[in-house]
Formats: C-alpha cells, sequence, structure tokens
C-alpha cells in the first residue's frame, strides 16, 4: 500500500520504517528538514537500535521523506504521528494534531479513491472525532465516506522500539466504520499479534490507560522501595517474591529514580486534567505523579546525608538519557537531579554514551566527558541515573573519585559500596 507519515520523530520514523520492511511504499512527512535530508540519505536522525539498517535498506528504494505533503493525494493510507506535548496546565497541547489534520485534509481533496486518515499520536478520548475529522473533511471539502478515520495507539518502547513495533503484545485499531478499520488492519499484515477493534474513543483511552498504570506500577515500587530502605530490607527481593503471581507480573516493580521519557508524566498528567474536567478528584493518578517528582531529591539527599554541603564538591552524574539504549533527555530524571546540584552549588561532570549532544542544549555550563572514568575522575560523589549495561561493568573507576561515595538510582552496578536509593 502507499503509505503517508506525517510527523517523522520517535514514532514516525519507527512506524514509517517499519512500514517499509512490511513492503509498503512509505513517505515521511516532516516539518524539520533536517530530519528529511538525513532520513533520505539513510542517517537515523535518532538513535534507535536496529534503525540504521533499516533505513539503509529501505531509504531511496520504498521510503522516502519529504517536506511536502503531496504524496498524501495518492495515499491509501496517512498516519499522523505529531507531537502531542504537555501545556502548562498538563493538558495535552493538540495544535500539532489541527495543524496536521488541516494539512492533510488539503491534500485528501478531490481523491478519486478512499483514503484513511489514522492517528497515532497519543491524544484524549474524543480528539479524533472532534479535532482531527472535522479539521480533515472541511480542507477537503467532502461529508466524507470517500475517507475513513482510525486511531492506532503506539506502544512502542524507546530504546527497543522497532523490535516492539515489529513483535507487538497487541494492535488496537478505534475506527468509524468497519472499511476504515480493516484497511489499517491488512496494513500490519505480517505482524503476529492479536488485533483488537474498537470505537475511535475507546482506542484512545487505551494508550492513556495503558501507560497510566505502568507509570502507577513503578510509583508503587518506589514508593515501597523508599519504606523497604528504612527497614533495611531489599526491595528487590520483595518485588521478586510479589512478581510470581500472576494477578501481578514481574515487570515495571524496579524501584529507583522514577521514570522519565516523554510518554509517563505527560500522559499520566494529561488523564488527571480530564478527570478533573468530567468533575472526579484522581487522587489515586496525582499521588503517581508526585511519588515520581520526590525520587530524584531523594537521591541528593542521600548524597548530602554522606557528604554534608555539597557546595563546591564535584558530583559525576552518570547516565542522562530517560533509559538505557535512547539517545532521549526528555522528563528524564537526570535533569532535576542536575538542576538541583547545581542550584545547591555543586560542580557536575557528566557522561552518558549517547544523550551528551541534547543534554548540552539543556546544561550548556557543566563538564561532559567521554567516559564515565573522565566523569568520576576527582568527584566527591557520583550519581547513577540511567540504567546503561556498560555501567555494569564500572568498579576500580570509581577508584578515581576523590572519595568513593555513589548513589545509585537504577539497580545496574555490580561492584560493592554504591548505596541505592530504595535498597
Ligand atoms: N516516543 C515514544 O516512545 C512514544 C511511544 C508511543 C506513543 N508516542 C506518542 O506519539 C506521538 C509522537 O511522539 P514522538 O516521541 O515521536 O514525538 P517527536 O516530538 O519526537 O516527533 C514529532 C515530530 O512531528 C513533527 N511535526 C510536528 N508538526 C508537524 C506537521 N504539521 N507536519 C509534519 N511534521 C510535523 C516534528 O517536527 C517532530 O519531528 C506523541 O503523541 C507521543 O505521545 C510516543
Amino acid at each position: 500500500m502507499k503509505i503517508s507519515v506525517v510527523g517523522g520523530g520517535y514514532v514516525g520514523i519507527v512506524t514509517g520504517t517499519c512500514f517499509a520492511r512490511l513492503g509498503h511504499e512509505v513517505t515521511i512527512i516532516e516539518i524539520d528538514a533536517g530530519k528529511v535530508a538525513a532520513v533520505n540519505n539513510g542517517q537515523p536522525p535518532i538513535y534507535e537500535i536496529g534503525l540504521e539498517e533499516l533505513l539503509r535498506e529501505h531509504a531511496a528504494k520504498n521510503l522516502r521523506a519529504s517536506t511536502s505533503f503531496a504524496s498524501i493525494a495518492s495515499a491509501d493510507c496517512v498516519f499522523i504521528c505529531v507531537g502531542t506535548p504537555p501545556k502548562p496546565d498538563g493538558s495535552p497541547d493538540l495544535s500539532f494534531i489541527a495543524s496536521a489534520s488541516a494539512s492533510v485534509g488539503t491534500h485528501v481533496k478531490n481523491r478519486a479513491s478512499y483514503c484513511c486518515i489514522v492517528v497515532k499520536s497519543t491524544v484524549p478520548p474524543g480528539t479524533t472525532e472532534k479535532i482531527v475529522m472535522p479539521a480533515v473533511l472541511k480542507q477537503a471539502g467532502t461529508a466524507g465516506d470517500a475517507i475513513g478515520f482510525a486511531m492506532n495507539p503506539e506502544f512502542l518502547r524507546e530504546g527497543r522500539a522497532i523490535e516492539d513495533f515489529m513483535h507487538p503484545d497487541r494492535i488496537v485499531i478505534g475506527s468509524n466504520s468497519p472499511r476504515a478499520g480493516e484497511l489499517v488492519e491488512q496494513i500490519y499484515q505480517g505482524i503476529s499479534a492479536p488485533v483488537i477493534h474498537t470505537s475511535l474513543s475507546a482506542a484512545e483511552m487505551i494508550k492513556y490507560t495503558a501507560n497510566a498504570f505502568l507509570a502507577t506500577k513503578i510509583s508503587f515500587a518506589n514508593e515501597l522501595g523508599n519504606i523497604c530502605k528504612h527497614l533495611g530490607i531489599d526491595v528487590y527481593e520483595v518485588m521478586k517474591g510479589v512478581g510470581y503471581d500472576p494477578r501481578i507480573g514481574p515487570l515495571f516493580l524496579n524501584a529507583g529514580a522514577g521514570f522519565g521519557g516523554s510518554c509517563f508524566q505527560k500522559d499520566v498528567s494529561a488523564l488527571v486534567h480530564l478527570a478533573k474536567e468530567v468533575g472526579e478528584d484522581p487522587v489515586l493518578l496525582q499521588s503517581v505523579l508526585c511519588v515520581n517528582e520526590q525520587q530524584p531529591h531523594r537521591m541528593i539527599a542521600l548524597l548530602e546525608g554522606k557528604l554534608g554541603s555539597i557546595a563546591g564538591k564535584r558530583i559525576a552524574v552518570l547516565g542522562l538519557a530517560f533509559k538505557d539504549n535512547t539517545d532521549d533527555i526528555r522528563d528524564s530524571r537526570a535533569v532535576p537531579v542536575i538542576r538541583e546540584l547545581l542550584q545547591k552549588g555543586a560542580v557536575v561532570s557528566a557522561y552518558d554514551p549517547m544523550a551528551v549532544p541534547p543534554m548540552q542544549r539543556l546544561f550548556p555550563g557543566i563538564e561532559y566527558c567521554s567516559s564515565a572514568a573522565g566523569a568520576l575522575n576527582g568527584a566527591d560523589g557520583c550519581l547513577v541515573m540511567t540504567e546503561w549495561p556498560e555501567f555494569s561493568r564500572l568498579d576500580k573507576e570509581f577508584d578515581l573519585m576523590a572519595q568513593r561515595i555513589i548513589i545509585e538510582g537504577r539497580r545496574i552496578l555490580s561492584c560493592k559500596g554504591a548505596d541505592g536509593i530504595c535498597w
């Protein structure tokens, strides 16, 4: 099929590349000309395992990128994958969705054949029906049977995105007609996963609910970890014993510095905002966010407990990405940690295998090192923020520190002498 993907960020580029891998003719439409040029040259604009190889295989063959929306005129299906970042009040900014929908509408005008517009971005229930459909139809100048609408939320995890896209747990397709739903299902032919057909708004709500549940599991593990730390109990032993219960499951119970990334904080905040709008008081969801906000401060408090004042002290921060195997720092727990260290007068040396450039844009004034050893050299304390596998092998590098004070926010180190945030 001919597919246009609007938005070539983390989701759009993985979606477009994987659809090309499934044999479709794909055009990624992206307003950032730099990303367009990179894709057309077979260079991934983001770091994602396996993406470079796939791009090299498909770029300039059945995968193209463009700043123009012209490919939509002949596309069988258009996937909208633009960002839905949080506004200050927690609600999602849907202006990119509205603007992308209007552009799509302009280019589906006067089409002779059927086309389906699919929202893949995470959006509040009602968005596809109340924002996307009217915007497209208004520009297209049609009332509608020639255009179908669907909502197909994305569940990929950054760092494992290609693997997740090609081997999903399930494919959720909300649609406004059986024809639209079936067309989207056909696109995924070749991928083995249960397909769940729903209404448009149920599909939208499934994504928010899944992310809110996962975030809740993490904050739950962190709160229990904070209690276990006082009691001298290893919360990882506890969660191992708990996770065997199939009603609970073993995943997402790793206590630590809290969740980061572009989705959990944003989507739980959006759900809190939505709940308040309909007159609910979402106490549980608000607590999930509250626990998460406090975790990074606990690491600094632990550090201060050992070092006293950190003013003028050199503190190494290992790991800047919100998780391993990505260069994404959006909502990374390293951000509030570095901010507080600087506020308290510490001198920060930082290292990450992938995420130094984006963090340099946020904190240009700190020292960035090309290795963990470089960051640790002469440091009075160390905070481990990301579970990069290479950190698990560190040991004698910590001897380069002025004082071997190590606080772990992720359980990744194998050496002795580190203090965990919750263990
Ligand atoms: N990142 C994830 O792990 C993930 C996982 C599942 C779902 N999602 C959801 O997917 C959506 C996209 O997330 P992302 O991380 O890819 O965001 P992103 O910010 O990395 O990418 C969005 C891209 O859209 C482009 N864009 C904006 N307006 C445009 C327009 N009118 N036309 C063409 N391009 C336009 C931007 O330049 C940017 O490159 C969000 O709703 C997010 O919540 C993200």
